[in-house]
């Protein structure tokens, strides 16, 4: 595997061991997932994690494919980088697509998440306290059980409004089309 593709893949792991600790995990659509009482996020493939995996969770960092060029140049001013030391807590949170998202065009697709369900223009009424990173798993071919690994991190005192977050983008129309959704919250200590 080249280093390029090794850097893109991020396994998420519920362990004993990890940096997160888990405080709970809600099954808010689809099958439920294992419990696990730690959170380990690694770069690259699962076979350098350790011992007592429960369950995990593989995807790859990719291009944009619905961000417009003006939305683009907004949020690079407004978002920052994960791993910030005040942002001791985390949102893991899978969500997979049903058939018929996945059955629509590109341009139909933008239409729901932008155009009638304002994900870009909710999301970044939110930055920078919340920062982002989003995988996709679909082209791993590996018949990964999500269709994206969602990642947050923020501070223990937005967490509040990163949950109005979730209840404007759970609302809205491009929801609909969310079959499974998992939502892992977590914290670690302050460095
Ligand atoms: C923190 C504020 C947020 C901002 C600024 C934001 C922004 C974005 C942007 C720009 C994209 C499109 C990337 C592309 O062009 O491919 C995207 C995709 C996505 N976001 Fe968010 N987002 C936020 C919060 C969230 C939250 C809280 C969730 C989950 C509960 C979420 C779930 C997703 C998913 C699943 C996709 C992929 C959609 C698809 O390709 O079908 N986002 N987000």
């Amino acid at each position: 595997m080249s280093n390029n593709t090794t850097t893109r893949l991020f396994t998420f792991a519920g362990s004993a061991t990890g940096e997160w600790l888990v405080d709970r995990i809600d099954c808010l659509v689809g099958a439920p997932i294992a419990p696990a009482g730690r959170l380990a996020v690694h770069a690259g493939p699962l076979l350098e994690i350790a011992q007592d995996v429960s369950w995990s969770l593989q995807g790859i960092t990719s291009n944009d494919r619905y961000v417009e060029r003006s939305e683009k140049v907004a949020l690079a001013k407004r978002q920052a980088g994960m791993g910030r030391p005040e942002c001791t807590r985390a949102a893991l949170i899978p969500i997979r697509k049903s058939a018929a998202w996945w059955a629509l065009t590109q341009d139909e697709r933008r239409a729901i998440f932008e155009a009638q369900s304002q994900h870009i223009a909710i999301g970044m009424k939110y930055l920078p306290a919340v920062a982002r990173r989003l995988h996709h798993c679909r082209d791993l071919g590996h018949g990964e059980p999500f269709d994206f690994l969602t990642w947050f991190d923020f501070a223990p005192s937005d967490e509040a409004a990163f949950d109005d977050l979730l209840q404007a983008l759970r609302t809205s129309p491009e929801w609909a089309y969310v079959d499974r959704e998992i939502d892992i919250r977590l914290e670690r200590e302050a460095n």
